[in-house]
């Protein structure tokens, strides 16, 4: 009798998790979601029928797919509530005011505030008053005025979301939604410090080039009936330079202009490398030069500067940007922030971990507290899951593809260990510092 009840149980419950995960399978889920859930279910199931006593025992042990209310859980949900953004959130007048107001010396806005959502959708929907050329530098760019008085910048889009960029690891174009991304990412870190940005698809005709100044207008042309620029930057030479929208529609992202009382300082990363072939930095060849050097060199030699270098290695692996050769804080500000500008180069490869970015922590062996825990948050694939929902809904969404979401994971348990590993060789207090 006992036997046969648990043939029974045995079978209904291979039956159910095989109902359920085809279920999760047609109902198009990720793979990380249901990978955990394959492989801990069928050992679950086994547990229950060896141990079976009486239904009650059945009841209480039923294997459970999503254990509600256990840890993992938790940080996934207290997270989601600080770092969702409602695309519905309404707009209000004095929005640019209030974004402008936000930016301080540690931070650019709040850690959670439902304004950030209205800020979001406002930038990805203000009508345009007018379009210019962006403000130099390497890349293809188009500077927004936005009715409200708000300067933006334009990054448009190259490639398709699973293109991926091999070669050098600063190898390649922009990639319009690294950016953004790379926004969402720095928020679930608390650092505050990547300035907001968001996807728009944008009609280049009526948008655009009929509010753009006579010289970007200049740089116009159409290529098999799409309408194309070319504008102006370091890489950005003639038609053959230029990029097309589909017909009219040029996907892309907007980010907020930081508040034009504030100046920025450019400064040399001293862990920039070398972009001539042959040639190599002290970094790649001498571990002590974190030691030895950059910690008694100004402004290294006090915080908060070589914390943010860290903060920002830490984010640059993460997203696998290899292109951070200089930064920029505000200028005359004591104790600026290291503001996280430029984030195009990331999210190239998922196949590939870059640890030459990770050079500036492998060599100090020194964290900041609090970001360590937020990272210790953020291990079982919280990381991936999380960003993944915050940017469900994003304009560009699908932000990001299964295997850079995947490669994140993988690459936190890298910082994860990297960090374990410094802290056994030098003890805790030496490697995490409170502020
Ligand atoms: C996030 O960072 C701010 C400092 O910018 C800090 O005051 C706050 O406590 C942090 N939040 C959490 C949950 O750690
Ligand atoms: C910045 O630091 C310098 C010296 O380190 C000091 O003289 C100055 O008053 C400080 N400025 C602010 C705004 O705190």
């Amino acid at each position: 009798m006992r036997r046969r009840h648990k043939h029974l149980i045995f079978v209904i419950c291979t039956l159910f998790s095989i109902g359920y995960i085809s279920f999760r399978i047609l109902s198009g889920n990720d793979q990380t979601e249901w990978t955990d859930e394959v492989e801990n279910s069928p050992k679950k199931i086994t547990e229950a029928s060896e141990y079976y006593e009486d239904v009650n025992f059945i009841k209480e042990h039923r294997p459970r797919f999503e254990t509600p209310g256990n840890d993992r859980q938790k940080r996934i949900s207290s997270l989601l509530e600080k770092y969702s953004i409602d695309w519905r959130s309404p707009i209000q007048e004095n929005i640019w005011h209030v974004a402008e107001k936000w930016v301080s010396a540690r931070k650019l806005y709040p850690e959670s505030s439902p304004l950030i959502s209205s800020v979001l959708r406002y930038l990805s929907s203000a009508p345009i008053v007018k379009a210019d050329f962006g403000y130099g530098g390497t890349q293809l760019k188009i500077t927004l005025l936005l009715e409200g008085g708000q300067l933006a910048v334009f990054k448009p889009r190259w490639y398709p979301r699973d293109f991926l960029v091999t070669g050098e690891p600063y190898a390649g174009r922009d990639r319009h939604n690294a950016e953004v991304a790379a926004f969402h990412l720095n928020r679930l870190l608390n650092f505050s410090r990547v300035p907001i940005v968001v996807g728009r698809t944008i009609d280049l005709r009526n948008e655009i080039k009929s509010v753009a100044t006579p010289r970007l207008i200049n740089t116009f042309f159409t290529r098999e009936g799409n309408l194309c620029f070319y504008g102006k930057c370091l890489y950005c030479k003639g038609p053959d330079d230029g990029v097309c929208a589909q017909g009219d529609k040029l996907e892309g992202v907007v980010i907020l202009w930081l508040p034009k009382k504030l100046t920025l300082e450019k400064w040399k990363h001293p862990w920039r490398r070398s972009y001539k072939e042959g040639r190599r930095m002290r970094w790649e060849t001498d571990d002590s030069y974190c030691r030895t050097f950059v910690k008694n060199t100004s402004p290294y030699d006090k915080p908060p500067r070589l914390l943010d270098i860290m903060d920002t290695c830490i984010l640059d692996f993460l997203v696998g940007n290899a292109d951070r050769h200089r930064y920029e804080t505000f200028k005359n500000i004591n104790n600026s922030m290291l503001i996280i500008l430029d984030n195009g180069k990331s999210f190239g490869n998922p196949f590939e971990d870059e640890l030459s970015i990770l050079a500036p922590f492998t060599q100090c062996c020194l964290l900041r507290r609090s970001t360590y825990e937020r990272l210790q948050m953020l291990t079982d694939g919280v990381l991936s899951e999380v960003l993944k929902t915050v940017m469900e809904l994003e304009p560009l969404a699908p932000v990001l593809t299964q295997p850079h979401l995947l490669a994140l994971d993988r690459r936190l348990k890298v910082v994860m260990d990297k960090a374990h590993w410094c802290m056994k060789q030098y003890g805790e207090m030496n490697i995490l510092v409170d502020e």
